[in-house]
C-alpha cells in the first residue's frame, strides 16, 4: 500500500471511528469546533514510537487480507468473463451462458488470489441472461435486489450483539463494470435504465466491450456520445478522485477517457521477439497492452491499481451508508427528534416501542367495538327473523283455525245430509214393504182365483 493511501486508510478509519462513537455524532457543528479549539498542540521532547502507526496498519492489513467484489453487468456473450481472466491474467473457467433464460439471474464466484504477499479475496458476480428478456424492468430488478441483499447482509451482522465483522465474508459490491455493446450508434434503453437504477447502490465504470469491434475516429465520437447520454440522462458513474495529490492528476486525465475501451483475450501471439496478450485477426493483430489499440491498460491501472481502496471505500461511506440510513429511516430510528433536538438510540427505541404500544391497544379497543357492534347487528338480525316468524306462525294458525272451522260447517252440512238421506231411506223402505206386502196379496187372490 503506498504511503498515501495508508494515510487515506488511517484518516478514513478516524472519519468512521469519530462517526461511530455516540456522543460526537450527538454533538453540534458548534460544539465540536470548540472542542477542537481546546485542543492544545504540543511539541515532543524525544522520539516515543507512534510514527510507527502507519506500518502497523500496513501489516495487520496484509494480514487479514482484502477483498474486493466485481459485479459485471452486460449482455450475453459480450465478453464479461474475457475481460476478468485478462485483467487478473487468471483463467477462471467460467461457462458459457445460454439465451434463452426466462429471468436474469446473478451467479458469484469467489476466489483467493495472492501477489507477493497481498492475499485478494475476489469475487466476480455475472448476470446471466442480461438482455434475453422483452420486459426491460426484469432485466434490471434482480441486479437491483442483489446489490440491496448484500447490503442487507451487512447491515443485519453490523446489528447483531454479537457481531463479527472482522472475519465477516463483505459481500457488498464495490464496482460495476457496465459492458457497452461496441455499436458505434447510442447507448440502448436498457443501458440507460440499468445505470440509473444502479447508481446511488454501486460505483459504476462504463466500458465499451470488444472494442476491436469499431474504427478509431468512430469510437471517439461514440465516446463523447455515450458521455453526454449519460449525462444528459442524469446517470452518475464513478469518478476518479482528484482529492489524493498524489494521484489527482492521474485520475483526472483517466476521468476523460471514460467510458474505456477495452478489448479482452488470455491468448498469447508473438509481436516482435515478445509473446503479448492479443487477438489475431487475417488481417492483424488487436494487442490487449497496446495503448493505441484499446484502453484495457487504463483500465486494469485505475480499476486494479490505483482506486481499488477507493472502490472499496467508497461502497462503504457512500453507498451503504445510504442504504443504511433509509432503512434506519424506515425502521423509524433518526438522529434528530422534534425541534431538532438530538435522540439517542434508547430513546427512539422506547418512543418506537410506546408507539407500537399504543398502536397495539388502540387495534384491540378498535377490535372490541367492532365485535360489540357485529355482535349487536347479529343479535338484531336474529330477533328481526324470530319476529317473522312468530308473524309466520301466526299467520299459519289462523289459516288453520279458519280451515278448521270451514271443514267443520261441512262436517255438519254433510252429517245433516246423511241423516235426512238416512231418513229419506227409511221412508223408502216403509213405503216399498208396504207396496210389496199389497202386491203379493193381490197375486195371490190371482192365483186363488184361476186354480
Ligand atoms: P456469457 O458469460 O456467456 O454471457 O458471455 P461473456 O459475456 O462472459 O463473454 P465471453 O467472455 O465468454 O466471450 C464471448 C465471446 O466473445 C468469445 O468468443 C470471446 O472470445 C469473444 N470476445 C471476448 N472478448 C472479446 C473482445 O474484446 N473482442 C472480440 N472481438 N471478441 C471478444
Ligand atoms: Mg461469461
Amino acid at each position: 500500500m503506498a504511503s498515501s493511501e495508508v494515510s487515506r486508510h488511517l484518516l478514513f478509519q478516524s472519519h468512521m471511528a469519530t462517526k461511530g462513537t455516540c456522543t460526537s455524532s450527538q454533538l453540534s457543528d458548534d460544539e465540536q469546533k470548540v472542542k477542537r479549539e481546546n485542543v492544545r498542540s504540543l511539541s515532543m521532547c524525544g522520539h516515543v514510537g507512534f510514527e510507527s502507526l502507519p506500518d502497523q496498519l500496513v501489516n495487520r492489513s496484509i494480514q487479514q487480507g482484502f477483498c474486493f467484489n466485481i459485479l459485471c453487468v452486460g449482455e450475453t456473450g459480450i465478453g464479461k468473463s474475457t475481460l476478468i481472466d485478462t485483467l487478473f491474467n487468471t483463467n477462471f473457467e467460467d461457462c458459457e451462458s445460454s439465451h434463452f433464460y426466462p429471468h436474469v439471474r446473478l451467479k458469484a464466484q469467489t476466489y483467493e488470489l495472492q501477489e507477493s504477499n497481498v492475499r485478494l479475496k475476489l469475487t466476480v458476480v455475472n448476470t446471466v441472461g442480461f438482455g434475453d428478456q422483452i420486459n426491460k424492468e426484469e432485466s434490471y430488478q434482480p441486479i437491483v435486489d442483489y446489490i440491496d441483499a448484500q447490503f442487507e447482509a451487512y447491515l443485519q451482522e453490523e446489528l447483531k450483539i454479537k457481531r463479527s465483522l472482522f472475519n465477516y465474508h463483505d459481500s457488498r459490491i464495490h464496482v460495476c463494470l457496465y459492458f457497452i455493446s461496441p455499436t458505434g450508434h447510442s447507448l440502448k434503453t436498457l443501458d440507460l435504465l440499468t445505470m440509473k437504477s444502479l447508481d446511488s447502490k454501486v460505483n459504476i465504470i462504463p466500458v465499451i466491450a470488444k472494442a476491436d469491434a469499431i474504427s478509431k475516429t468512430e469510437l471517439q465520437k461514440f465516446k463523447i456520445k455515450l458521455m453526454s447520454e449519460l449525462v444528459s440522462n442524469g446517470v452518475q458513474i464513478y469518478q476518479f478522485p482528484t482529492d489524493d495529490e498524489t494521484i489527482a492528476k492521474i485520475n483526472a486525465s483517466m476521468n476523460g477517457h471514460l467510458p474505456f475501451a477495452v478489448v479482452g483475450s488470455m491468448e498469447e501471439v508473438k509481436v516482435g521477439n515478445k509473446m503479448v496478450k492479443a487477438r489475431q485477426y487475417p488481417w492483424g493483430v488487436v494487442q490487449v497492452e497496446n495503448e493505441s489499440h484499446c484502453d484495457f491498460v487504463k483500465l486494469r491501472e485505475m480499476l486494479i491499481c490505483t482506486n481499488m481502496e477507493d472502490l472499496r471505500e467508497q461502497t462503504h461511506t457512500r453507498h451503504y451508508e445510504l442504504y443504511r440510513r433509509c432503512k434506519l429511516e424506515e425502521m423509524g430510528f433518526k438522529d434528530m427528534g422534534p425541534e431538532n433536538k438530538p435522540v439517542s438510540l434508547q430513546e427512539t427505541y422506547e418512543a418506537k416501542r410506546h408507539e407500537i404500544y399504543g398502536e397495539r391497544q388502540r387495534k384491540e379497543e378498535e377490535m372490541k367495538q367492532m365485535f360489540v357492534q357485529r355482535v349487536k347487528e347479529k343479535e338484531a338480525i336474529l330477533k328481526e327473523a324470530e319476529r317473522e316468524l312468530q308473524a309466520k306462525f301466526e299467520h299459519l294458525k289462523r289459516v288453520h283455525h279458519e280451515e278448521r272451522l270451514k271443514l267443520e260447517e261441512k262436517r255438519k252440512l254433510l252429517e245433516e245430509e246423511i241423516i235426512a238421506f238416512s231418513r229419506k231411506k227409511a221412508a223408502c223402505e216403509i213405503y216399498q214393504n208396504q207396496y210389496f206386502a199389497a202386491s203379493g196379496s193381490t197375486l195371490k187372490k190371482d192365483k186363488d182365483r184361476k186354480k
